[in-house]
């Protein structure tokens, strides 16, 4: 038997308000299950409706027709403001996230809004979890790229959202900061129940997800493990996507399907044992 749904799509059709009355239907009719626990990458070209499916899930925009759930309850015509018990959503680009005056402030907001017990000693909790610690008096926008990205991550998971939507993470990060937001996904994960994705990032995909599902115009393209969709050759042609490097590495080298730098690195040191014992 499945897991509980944790955001269901019935026959759900969108559209932007258009300029001369020609409003852009970016979904026609979408249906999809995303169950409770599943850890979902949602990939596709540029303008495949990523985003739009994000803000669907956590009602900042209505769709004109078909239904929406979130945790079993229906929110279709329900504010933001309803789903945020259920769920929240990690901007893409986190100044937005940003409107009091110090990262403190930003974290403790939509507890404190909320009336939550204990909002400070959560907040407190939270800074420690993200790195934030000598931070939390600053403005958040003057912080650096990946301080700031932690500190949206912290807010985005202040309400403990059941479902957790995150718009390109790891967007404009160095190596070393993308790595940190990685490991704070994870400890994410460990918390909240369910995690949607949307990313470019197809490193990110093969070490994080273990459900993809690939937007294509509006449509789901395909919908699978990381593995079934990087042999994709079809879909991937088709939206434009290339597996990450780790992976197209471990099938030319070893003809196997590694995901992450720590099975490539296991592979070549087996198969270079195995050749000095010859
Ligand atoms: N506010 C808006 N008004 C009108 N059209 C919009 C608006 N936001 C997005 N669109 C259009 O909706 C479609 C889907 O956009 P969306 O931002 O969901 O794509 P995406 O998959 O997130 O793309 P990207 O990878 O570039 O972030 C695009 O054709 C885009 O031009
Ligand atoms: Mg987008």
């Amino acid at each position: 038997m499945n897991p509980p749904k944790a955001v269901c799509f019935e026959n759900v059709s969108a559209e932007y308000r258009g300029i001369k009355d020609k409003n852009p239907k970016i979904f026609d009719g979408l249906d999809l299950n995303i169950h409770k626990g599943e850890k979902v990458a949602l990939i596709g070209s540029n303008g495949a409706g990523k985003s739009t499916l994000l803000k669907l899930i956590c009602g900042f925009i209505k769709p004109y027709g078909g239904r929406i759930y979130v945790c079993g309850e229906e929110i279709t015509s329900k504010k933001p403001e309803e789903t945020a018990k259920y769920v929240s959503l990690v901007y893409q680009n986190p100044e937005e996230m940003f409107i009091g005056e110090s990262v403190g402030d930003d974290i403790e907001y939509a507890m404190r809004e909320r009336k939550i017990p204990d909002y400070k000693s959560k907040a407190l909790e939270l800074i420690e979890m993200f790195s934030l610690k000598g931070l939390e008096n600053k403005d958040a926008r003057l912080l650096s790229g990946g301080q700031m990205r932690r500190a949206s991550l912290a807010i985005g998971i202040a309400l403990n959202p059941s479902v957790l939507l995150l718009d390109e993470p790891t967007a404009n990060l160095d190596i070393a900061t993308r790595t940190e937001v990685i490991e704070a996904l994870n400890s994410i994960c460990s918390k909240t129940e369910t995690a949607i994705v949307a990313t470019h990032d197809m490193q990110l995909v093969a070490e994080w997800a273990d459900r993809v599902i690939v937007l294509h115009e509006g449509r789901i393209a395909a919908d699978g493990t990381c593995t079934e969709i990087f042999e994709d050759e079809f879909v991937l042609e088709k939206v434009g996507i290339m597996p990450p490097e780790i992976y197209t590495l471990g099938k030319r080298l070893f003809g196997a399907q590694t995901l992450n730098p720590k099975e490539f690195a296991d592979l070549f040191l087996r198969e270079r044992e195995e050749v000095l014992a010859i």
